[in-house]
């Protein structure tokens, strides 16, 4: 008998048996106890036979992978995007296909810096990770609330990353790393405001918009290329919370944002955003005033309309946190035809990052969860740990081949892109860090919210700090010191007055 008749045999045997009523171990076995261990006598030892118990353990024991090194703490839920509007001149993604065509989508909010206990309200950009569930694969945009961000150059990420995190040596987060890399790396300027703005505390996750942030580029059907921006905004309208709310529900309610959004779909209450795109073509990119493809910038949307496209809308809640959130895995690299890089350093240094830490956090086979798992998968890809798909059964391993493996097709190529200039370290730490801030900077709750803040680092950081600011606009400057001077007389007024 062939072995896969002997396998089908199995598997018609154990289908033929009669399903097990009630409580199993791991491997089915029906449990006849499930509150008493097994001892030698009322009062123990327990017996290294107890295997329902040690089965319970030792599972128990191994329940928490690694949780995300950082957006640990988020929130998640599924529902669809639907095309309203036509954008194949621009690209032949099968997503956005034809008007009224609707793909299944996962979406999951996030904070960045806090572990997977922290407050959802605390100061921080907030993420908004949406896959595409699509014919020709998952599509990751694995944005946040905000269009730009703190740096230009992804080998300063980890660096950036740990000065939100905890100090080392006391484990407490520390004002003065924040501060200290936010003031020697000025291209911060334009996020940190957007940061001690209150778009830096939003009322839940359904009150924000999200924004895929990088340059992207979209091919059309032609072969066409144009470099694009994605935005999505709520339909629920921009709400934020003040500094103190925010505090107060972090005491109150940590898992504010996260309660809000199950709650509010769980009551069909379903929130939507509207997406839009803004193109630049390769042309409009030569001529422009400024690096098209740095993350610390926004394209006017003045030169570069809004085009709108479809509609995303959440209307169902995870069954289980762990397999449909805690699991899924959200990667630039996981593209589609039609939607490609551009050269963005920051969205460059993504394309690596992402699917690296999922087979260190999840596993080499992460994408064979469930949540992951694209609809059709045909490679020659085998093996490794949890596999738990049929691992492409008898087809070929190997490519080329005679038997019928699958084949690829030269009209999934990629857009040819012509590159030129000296492989060496280009110094990116000046590009005009100050005039789109100056623009944007205009309010006083920012300057409470970052005084606030930035009178806990020492005095020469807080300098400055001043000095950055003060290059954006004289104004930002004047008024920042303005209130750290008063927030410092206030503090040595007390001081004084607990010393009598
Ligand atoms: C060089 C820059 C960056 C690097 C190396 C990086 C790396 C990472 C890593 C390692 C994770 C954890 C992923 C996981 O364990 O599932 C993550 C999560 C995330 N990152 Fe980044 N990141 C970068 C910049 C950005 C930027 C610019 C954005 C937004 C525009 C962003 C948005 C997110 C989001 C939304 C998540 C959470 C995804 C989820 O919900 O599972 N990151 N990042």
């Amino acid at each position: 008998m062939s072995e896969n008749k002997a396998a089908q045999q199995l598997c018609e045997f154990a289908k033929s048996q009669r399903l097990v009523e009630g409580l199993t171990t791991g491997h089915g076995q029906p449990v006849g106890d499930k509150l008493n261990s097994l001892t030698a006598g009322p009062r123990g030892p327990i017996l290294l036979q107890d295997t329902t118990l040690i089965d319970e353990t030792a599972h128990f024991d191994r329940e928490r992978i690694p949780e995300r090194v950082v957006h640990a703490k988020g929130a998640g839920a599924f529902g669809y995007f639907e095309v309203t509007h036509d954008i194949t001149k621009y690209t032949k993604a099968v997503v956005f296909e034809k008007i009224g065509k609707r793909t299944p989508v996962a979406l999951r909010f996030s904070t960045v810096g806090g572990e997977s206990g922290s407050a959802d309200t605390a100061r921080d950009p907030r993420g908004f990770a949406v896959k595409f569930y699509t014919e020709e694969g998952t599509w990751d945009l694995v944005g946040n609330n905000t269009p730009i961000f703190f740096i230009r150059d992804p080998i300063l990420f980890p660096s950036f990353i740990h000065t939100q995190k905890r100090n080392p040596v006391t484990h407490l987060k520390d004002a003065n790393m924040f501060w200290d890399f936010i003031t020697l790396r000025p291209e911060t300027c334009h996020q940190v405001s957007f940061l001690f703005s209150d778009r830096g505390t939003p009322d839940g996750y359904r009150h924000m918009n999200g924004y895929g942030s990088h340059t992207f580029k979209l091919v059309n059907s032609q072969g066409n290329p144009v470099y694009c921006k994605f935005h999505f905004k709520t339909d629920q309208g921009i709400k934020n919370l003040s500094a103190d709310r925010a505090g107060q529900l972090a005491g109150e309610n940590p898992d504010y944002a996260t309660e809000d959004l199950y709650n509010s779909i769980a009551n069909g209450n379903y929130p939507s955003w509207t997406l839009y795109i803004q193109v630049m073509t390769y042309e409009e990119a030569e001529k422009c005033k400024f690096n098209p493809f740095d993350l610390t910038k926004v394209w006017s949307h003045a030169e570069y309309p809004l085009i709108p496209v479809g509609r995303l809308v959440l209307n169902r809640n995870p069954t289980n946190y762990f397999a449909e959130v805690e699991q899924i895995a959200f990667a630039p690299s996981h593209m589609i035809p039609g939607v490609e890089p551009s050269p963005d350093k920051m969205l460059q240094g993504r394309l690596f990052s992402y699917a690296d830490t999922h087979r260190h956090r999840l596993g080499a086979n992460y994408l064979q969860i469930p949540v992951n798992c694209p609809f059709k998968v045909r490679n020659y890809q085998r093996d490794g740990p949890q596999c738990v798909s049929d691992n492409q059964s008898g087809a070929p391993n190997y490519y080329p081949n005679s038997f019928s493996g699958p084949q690829h097709h030269t009209k999934y190529l990629e857009a040819s892109c012509p590159v030129t200039g000296d492989v060496k370290r280009y110094d990116s730490s000046n590009e005009d860090n100050f005039t789109q801030v100056g623009t944007f900077w205009n309010k006083q709750r920012l300057i409470e919210n970052m005084s606030g803040h930035l009178v806990n680092a020492v005095d020469f950081i807080q300098q400055r700090a001043v000095e950055n600011f003060g290059k954006c606009d004289p104004e930002y400057g004047r008024r920042l010191k303005e209130a750290l001077d008063k927030l410092k007389n206030k503090q040595s007024n007390s001081c004084k007055k607990s010393n009598l």
